[in-house]
Parts: structure tokens; sequence; C-alpha cells
């Protein structure tokens, strides 16, 4: 900590310090501190690595003198800069040649709100979590992009994908030949758990192998008796898998569907 900086460590709170300092030294977050006037006051290795800085020549720097930052916008030098806004920006770095996205989430600690540290009653530190969500935003874009759903599209079975975060799984796209297959619109099935499909039929034997397989977060695939909108049966060959994001967090479950014509097991 540079000298301009007040000692705010109780003596008596060597522990708690000692706790915190561990578990910033081993976070995969990034997690910078900027003091009243924006200087930095601490930076840990996460955050040295996404930003590409050595934490000692940051010290009592504002964040936004970083190199690597020339790219931040008005509106995040700005929010940086003001000691008490908090909440989440989107910026951009550039670190070698290569564009980095970065989430930042800031909240202000003011007096009293950590044991272990005496904060002046004026002063306020504003910590701000630093993640390197490019890899995010690119599966994002990929997602989203028209090549992307082009392919999906134009593909001859169905494709369901499912929001595995949410409760019960609900579906978040069809495309367009799943509205063939099943004779339900997209808007029709949008927010629903493919079980509708079953109709009649919810304790069919195929079920237990992609309860299974969603349970145990692997791929399944089973022959299923389904039902369209206008009532008749066909037989769904369906697979799924798991999809992860950048951090390995499974996030969705792609179904693919085929019509079969040999009955369901
Ligand atoms: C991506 C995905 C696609 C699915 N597609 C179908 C489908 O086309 N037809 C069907 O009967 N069940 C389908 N299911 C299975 C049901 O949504 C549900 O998981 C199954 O009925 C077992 O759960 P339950 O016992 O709660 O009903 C799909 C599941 C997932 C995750």
């Amino acid at each position: 900590m540079p000298d301009s900086q007040p000692n705010l460590l109780r003596p008596n709170d060597k522990l708690e310090h000692a706790l915190i300092s561990a578990w910033l030294d081993s976070a995969d977050v990034g997690l910078c501190v900027l003091d009243s006037a924006s200087k930095v006051v601490m930076l840990n290795p996460a955050a040295c690595g996404i930003l590409g800085v050595d934490g000692l020549h940051m010290l009592n720097q504002p964040l936004t003198s970083l190199a690597s930052a020339a790219r931040f916008s008005l509106g995040i030098t700005q929010w940086l800069d003001a000691p008490c806004d908090e909440g989440s920006r989107h910026a951009s770095i550039t670190r070698g040649n290569i564009e980095i996205d970065l989430l930042l989430k800031a909240s202000v600690l003011t007096a009293g709100m950590v044991q272990a540290l005496d904060i002046p009653n004026h002063a306020a530190f504003k910590v701000i979590a630093i993640t390197d969500v490019t890899e995010l935003l690119e599966a994002q874009r990929q997602v989203n992009s028209e090549s992307f759903r082009r392919q999906w599209q134009a593909l001859n079975a169905g494709v369901v994908i499912s929001d595995a975060r949410l409760p019960d799984m609900p579906i978040v796209y069809v495309n367009p030949m799943f509205e063939t297959m099943s004779g339900y619109s997209s808007a029709e099935v949008l927010g629903r758990n493919c079980r509708f499909l079953q109709g009649v039929e919810p304790d069919q034997p195929g079920l237990s192998a992609i309860r299974t397989a969603i349970a145990s977060r692997t791929n399944g695939y089973a022959k299923l008796r389904n039902y369209r909108k206008d009532g008749s049966l066909f037989v769904n060959e369906l697979f799924i898998s798991p999809v992860k994001d950048a951090q390995g967090e499974i996030t969705h479950f792609v179904g693919i569907q085929h019509l079969e014509t040999s009955p369901a097991a």
C-alpha cells in the first residue's frame, strides 16, 4: 500500500485479514479496490492476469491509466471515477493484440462494513469484480448470429434448446423442422417443458434414459411416443446433449429429434 494511504488494518483483526488475503490471492475472479480518489489500492493476481498488468505498478494509479484500458469509453471512465457508483458494466480492453471483453461489477465499502478494516467515516472504497467474458460473449454472438440460426433452420431434424438454469428447463428455441414435425409454432412452445409432447403417455419406458441423462448432465437417447398438435401419434428418436459455457457450467440442453417409422421402445 503506498505511503499516502492510511493503515486501515486493525491489529486485533489479523486473522480475518489473513483469510481475506488468502481468498483474494486464490480467487478466479479479478478484484480491484479503488479509494475515494479512484486510485488503485489493491489488485489481486486474477485481476493482474486479466488486465495484463503488474499489480505493484498500478498502485495509487487510476485504473483508467492502464495502457490496455485505452479502449474504455467515456461512460466507463466516468463510472469508474465516481466513488459511489455501483452496478455492472461491460468494457473492452486490448491486451497485446487481443481484444478482451470484461464484465465489471462494482460495490462500495463504507465505514463499518468490514470488521477488519477501519474505514474512516468520510471514505469509501469501490470494490470491482472483473471477469473476462470474451468467450462467453463470442458464444452468445454465435448462437444469435444469422448464419448459426440458418444452420439450425436448414437442419433436416427438429432442434429444441432448453435453458438448464431455469426451473423445469423451459424451451428457449425451436427450429422450423420442429414446428413441421409437431404442428406447434415456436410461439406456442417457448417457455414450456418438452414433456407436453408425450400427451397421455408421460410414463413410457424410454423416458428413464432421458431423465438419467438430465440428472447426470450427460448425453441421452430414447425413442419416444409423441403427439402432434392435431393429436396424431409420431415416434420421436430423440438425442439430448448438455451445452457448457466458457466457465464449464452447463447452461442449456440441445435436443435433436428425428421422425422414426418403427414403433417406439
Ligand atoms: C433439450 C430437450 C429436448 C427434449 N425433447 C423432447 C421431445 O421432443 N419429446 C419428449 O417427449 N420429451 C422431450 N424431452 C424430455 C422432457 O422435456 C422431459 O425431460 C422428460 O419428460 C423427463 O422429465 P419428466 O419426468 O419431468 O417429465 C426433451 C428434453 C430436453 C432437455
